[in-house]
């Protein structure tokens, strides 16, 4: 444990954790905008700046890659704080003037205007990497990356193409502070053909990694609910079986045996095509089908199969 001190409070933090997360533990809140608890400390946007007193040194330091240390002072407010802050969100007001999180911190900090000279006018990504980070870390696909440098630095698929590795899993856009990652899911899209437009069905369009990629329906709803080709990649990660998502999560209901009308004879059992189902002995000696939560699919197979009609699915209103 280390025992440190956060605007004169004495604290005892772990080691493993970051000042921000040790001053938030603490109800202390310090600004950020690219730091989210499930990724890797990063340290883009400079925003929960704080000053450090170690060993007769002051320094200012972003709080979210900083470690706990023993024996660490830290003002989270201090009037070289606040300066720093005001100096990061002037610039990022300059470089996204319209982005309604930039302007309300900047509002919080009094900063109404940005220096004109560096205003521009349509930008809307604060490069904090969010996006990207969670793309690799989290869903592990890799399928955006930042390109160029300096003033030129974006975020983009491999050569502004279409991202080919990307799931459309929207993981990128719900990260995004600023809101600039458009998910769209169209219900009757269509493609260009040499004899004209075609419907092509459901579609989930993520505009800015010009990707586009064909729904699954769901069996039970008939609802369109995730791109194939990302339940494809997870099916191929779990080793699950082919059916395993022709379901919707939100249909998926695990049926319930009626033991009184059970004769386990195993039809369903053999038919279930994921294999959720097997025959248990009970107190009495009788066989019964038992079908397992866990790796029940809600496709409702063995509902048709059984000959008994023990099986049934309890309907929601
Ligand atoms: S939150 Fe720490 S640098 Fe962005």
């Amino acid at each position: 444990m280390a025992d440190l001190i956060i605007n004169g409070k004495k604290i005892k933090a772990k080691e493993d954790r970051t000042l921000l997360q040790v001053a938030r533990d603490n109800g202390i809140d310090i600004p950020t905008l690219c730091s989210k608890d499930a990724l890797e400390p990063y340290g883009a946007c400079r925003l929960c700046v704080v000053e450090i007193r170690k060993g007769g040194m002051v320094s200012l330091e972003s709080s979210c890659t900083y470690p706990a240390e023993n024996g660490l002072e830290v003002s989270t407010d201090s009037s070289a704080v606040i300066k720093a802050r005001k100096f990061v969100l002037e610039l990022l007001l300059a470089r996204c003037p319209n982005v309604k999180i930039v302007k309300e911190l900047a509002a919080e900090y009094g900063i109404e205007k940005p220096p004109e000279h560096l205003t521009q006018e349509n930008e809307y990504c604060i490069l904090c990497g969010l996006c990207v980070r969670a793309c690799n870390e989290v869903v592990k696909a890799g399928a955006i990356g930042f390109s160029g440098s300096g003033k030129n630095k974006q975020v983009e698929s491999p050569f502004g193409l279409e991202a080919q590795d990307c799931i459309g899993c929207g993981t990128c856009a719900f990260v995004c502070p600023t809101g600039i990652i458009k998910v769209r899911d169209i219900e009757k899209a269509t493609e260009k053909t040499p004899d004209g437009e075609v419907e092509i069905g459901p579609e989930r369009m993520i505009e800015n990694w010009n990707r586009s990629l064909k729904m699954q329906t769901c069996i039970v709803s008939g609802n369109p609910f995730a791109p194939e080709f990302m339940l494809k990649r997870f099916r191929e990660q779990l080793s699950l079986p082919n059916q395993f998502f022709n379901v919707s999560p939100s249909y998926r209901q695990c049926p319930s045996v009626d033991e009184d009308l059970c004769i386990g004879c195993g039809e369903c059992l053999d038919e279930c095509p994921i294999g959720a189902i097997r025959l248990i002995e009970k107190e009495d000696s009788e066989i019964r089908s038992n079908i397992m939560s866990t790796h029940c699919c809600g496709c409702r197979t063995c509902t048709v199969y059984c000959v008994r009609a023990a099986i049934k699915v309890q309907e929601t209103a």
